[in-house]
C-alpha cells in the first residue's frame, strides 16, 4: 500500500512547514533565565512559581578532564582579574558604605585592640528619608516600589559563575609567613575591606581551661606552632585533632592540577585556614549542594566557638553532628559537592574513629567568648549593665521578639527558619547570582556576635547596626530610633 503521504504531497509539505515554524519558535523564544538587574517575573496570577532560571543544560558534574594548558587558563584569567574586581567594588559600593569607621563608644572584639566598626552601612533606597519611613511600609509595598535596600539582598561571589574559596589578605600573608603555603588566587582577591573582618589572630577560649583566657598567646595557629603552644594544655589526643584540622588537603581551586586557581601547584588549604583558631577569618566559598550555580549561595565562614552547644551544623544542611560536618567538608564541601572532581584533584577519607573524632574533639572545646556582664542565664546581671543596655535586653525579648528564635542562654533556639526576604523583592539575577526565596535557614547563635562580623550566611551585613534595621524590617517591629540604640548596646554585651 501506498503510504497516504505521497498520493497526497500538500499533506508533507504542511507537515514541513509545521516543522519548520516549530523550529522557529524555538529558536525565537527568548532566554528564559533572567537577565542582569531585571526582574523575570512572568505571570501576574501565578507570580512565584517556576518563573525563574530554566535549565540551561548545565550539568551537575564539573568537567574532570581540562584540555587547556595551566598556563592559557592563567594568562586568561590573570588579564580579566581586574574587571573581575572592579565589578564587585561597584557592587559594594552601590549596596555599602565601606569606609573605615571605627566605633566611638571603643567597642572592641575580644581581648583585642582592634574596634568594631560602627553605623547603618546599608544605604537607603532613593526617595526613603530614613530607615524608621521605610519600616512603615509592609513587604508589599516595598516590593512593588522596588524600596528593599541592596545590600538586604543576597551577596554574590567576587566572581559567582566562577566560585570556589577566597581567603582574606591577612591570612593570606601569615600562612605565607609562617608556612610557605600560598593562599592567594590568580584570578581574583577577597572583596570586603579588612576593618570589616573579625579582628586578627582572633582569641582561643577552651570550655576546659577557663582559667587560662586566651591561649593563643596572640598568634595565629598553625602547624608550625600548635605543639608548643597546647602540649601540657591538651590531651594527646585533643593535640592530634589539632594538627589535623591544621593540615592542608586538596580542593578544588587549591591541588597540583591544571584546572587550579593558586599559580603554583598547592597542597590545599587546612580547616583553620578559614576558621582561623577556632573562630573565623571571613574566608567565603560557594556552598557544595545546590544547583546550578546560579542558585548556589554565598557562604561566609561561620565561628567554630560554642559548636559544642549546637547540635545542626551548615547554615541549610543541617547535618546533625560536628563529626558528620568533619568529614563532609573535606569529602564533599572541599569540592563542591562532586566526588568525581575529587578523586581527580586529590580526595582525603578521613578514619571515622580515629580522624574525625579527634578533630571534632578540639572544635567542641571551643568555647564563647567571655561575656562578664551575663548571668547563669546568659541575660543581664542588673548591677553590671547599664540602663541602656538593660532597655535593648527588653526589647530583644519583648518587642524586638529577637528572643523568640534567639533564646538565652546561647541566643540560638537550635533550629532553622525561613525569614522569607523573598517577601520583600521581585527576583532578580545580581552578577550571576539568583536572589529569590532561600528557605530556612539555621538561627546563628548571638553570643560573642561582636567578634564574628560579617553578618548573615552569606555575610550580606557589615556591622551589628545593619542587622538590626535588617531584622527591624524582616520581623515587622518598627523599633524607633532610640531603642535600636538600646538592642545595639545589649547586642555589644553578648
Ligand atoms: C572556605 C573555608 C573553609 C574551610 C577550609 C573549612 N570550612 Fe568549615 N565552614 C566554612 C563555611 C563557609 C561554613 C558554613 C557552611 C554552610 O553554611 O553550609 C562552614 C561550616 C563548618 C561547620 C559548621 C558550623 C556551624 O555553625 O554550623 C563546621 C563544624 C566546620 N565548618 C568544620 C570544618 C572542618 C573540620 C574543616 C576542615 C576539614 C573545615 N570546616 C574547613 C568554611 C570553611
Ligand atoms: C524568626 C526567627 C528570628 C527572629 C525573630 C530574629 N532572628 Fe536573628 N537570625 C535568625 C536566622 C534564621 C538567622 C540566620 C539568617 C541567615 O544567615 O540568613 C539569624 C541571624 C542573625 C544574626 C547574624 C548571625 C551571624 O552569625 O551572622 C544576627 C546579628 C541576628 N540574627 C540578630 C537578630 C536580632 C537583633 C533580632 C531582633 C531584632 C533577630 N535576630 C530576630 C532568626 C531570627
Amino acid at each position: 500500500m501506498k503510504s497516504r503521504l505521497l498520493t497526497r504531497p500538500w499533506l508533507v509539505l504542511a507537515a514541513l512547514a509545521i516543522g519548520l515554524a516549530a523550529i522557529n519558535l524555538t529558536l525565537a523564544q527568548p532566554q528564559q533565565g533572567p537577565k542582569e538587574g531585571a526582574s523575570p517575573r512572568q505571570d501576574p496570577n501565578n507570580p512565584r512559581d517556576g518563573q525563574i532560571v530554566e535549565k540551561r543544560g548545565e550539568s551537575s558534574f564539573a568537567p574532570v578532564r581540562v584540555t587547556e594548558s595551566f598556563d592559557s587558563i592563567y594568562d586568561k584569567m590573570v588579564k580579566e582579574k581586574d574587571a573581575v574586581m572592579a565589578k564587585q567594588r561597584k557592587l559594594l559600593e552601590e549596596r555599602y558604605d565601606i569606609s573605615n569607621r571605627p566605633a566611638r563608644d571603643g567597642t572592641k572584639f575580644s581581648d583585642r585592640d582592634k574596634p568594631i566598626q560602627e553605623g547603618i552601612r546599608v544605604k537607603l533606597p532613593e526617595g526613603v528619608g530614613s530607615w524608621e519611613e521605610l519600616a512603615a511600609m509592609s513587604p508589599d509595598e516595598i516590593r512593588v516600589k522596588d524600596l528593599f535596600p541592596k545590600g538586604f539582598l543576597p551577596l554574590p561571589h567576587v566572581n559567582h559563575p566562577e566560585g570556589g574559596m577566597v581567603f582574606p589578605e591577612m591570612e593570606i600573608k601569615e600562612i605565607k609567613k609562617q608556612e610557605g603555603r600560598d593562599l592567594s588566587r590568580f584570578d581574583l582577591d577577597f572583596d570586603i575591606p579588612e576593618h570589616f573582618l573579625p579582628a586578627f589572630p582572633p582569641p582561643i577560649y577552651l570550655t576546659t581551661r577557663p582559667d587560662l583566657g586566651d591561649v593563643s598567646q596572640g598568634k595565629l595557629v598553625t602547624q608550625q606552632n600548635f605543639f608548643e603552644l597546647f602540649d601540657g594544655i591538651l590531651t594527646p589526643k585533643q593535640l592530634d585533632g589539632l594538627r589535623l584540622l591544621l593540615t592542608p588537603f586538596p580542593q578544588q581551586q587549591f591541588n597540583a592540577t591544571n584546572d587550579r586557581r593558586s599559580k603554583n601547584p598547592s597542597l590545599g588549604v587546612a580547616c583553620f585556614d578559614c576558621h582561623a583558631n577556632g573562630h573565623t577569618d571571613a574566608a567565603f566559598h560557594l556552598v557544595g549542594d545546590i544547583r546550578p550555580q546560579e542558585f548556589r549561595r554565598r557562604i561566609d565562614t561561620p565561628s567554630l566557638r560554642g559548636v559544642n552547644v549546637q547540635r545542626l551544623f551548615g547554615s541549610q544542611r543541617a547535618l546533625r553532628t560536628v563529626e558528620d560536618f568533619t568529614e563532609f567538608e573535606q569529602r564533599a564541601a572541599y569540592f563542591d559537592g562532586d566526588p568525581v572532581i575529587g578523586l581527580k584533584k586529590g580526595i582525603n577519607i578521613l578514619e571515622r574513629g580515629h580522624q574525625v573524632h579527634n578533630m571534632a574533639e578540639f572544635q567542641e572545646l571551643l568555647d564563647f567568648p567571655p561575656a562578664p556582664q551575663l548571668d547563669i542565664f546568659g541575660k543581664l546581671i542588673p548591677e553590671q549593665a547599664s540602663e541602656a543596655e538593660l532597655r535593648g535586653q527588653a526589647l530583644f525579648f519583648g518587642k524586638a521578639r529577637c528572643g523568640e528564635c534567639h533564646p538565652a542562654p546561647h541566643y540560638t533556639d537550635g533550629t532553622m527558619h525561613d525569614l522569607k526576604v523573598a517577601r520583600f523583592f521581585e527576583p532578580r539575577m545580581i552578577n550571576g547570582r539568583v536572589a529569590d526565596r532561600e528557605g530556612p535557614i539555621k538561627t546563628f547563635p548571638l553570643r560573642g556576635i561582636k567578634d564574628s562580623p560579617p553578618y548573615l550566611h552569606d555575610g550580606r551585613l557589615l556591622t551589628l547596626e545593619d542587622t538590626i534595621e535588617f531584622f527591624n524590617l524582616i520581623v515587622g517591629t518598627r523599633l524607633t530610633k532610640e531603642e535600636k540604640a538600646d538592642l545595639l548596646a545589649f547586642l555589644k554585651t553578648l
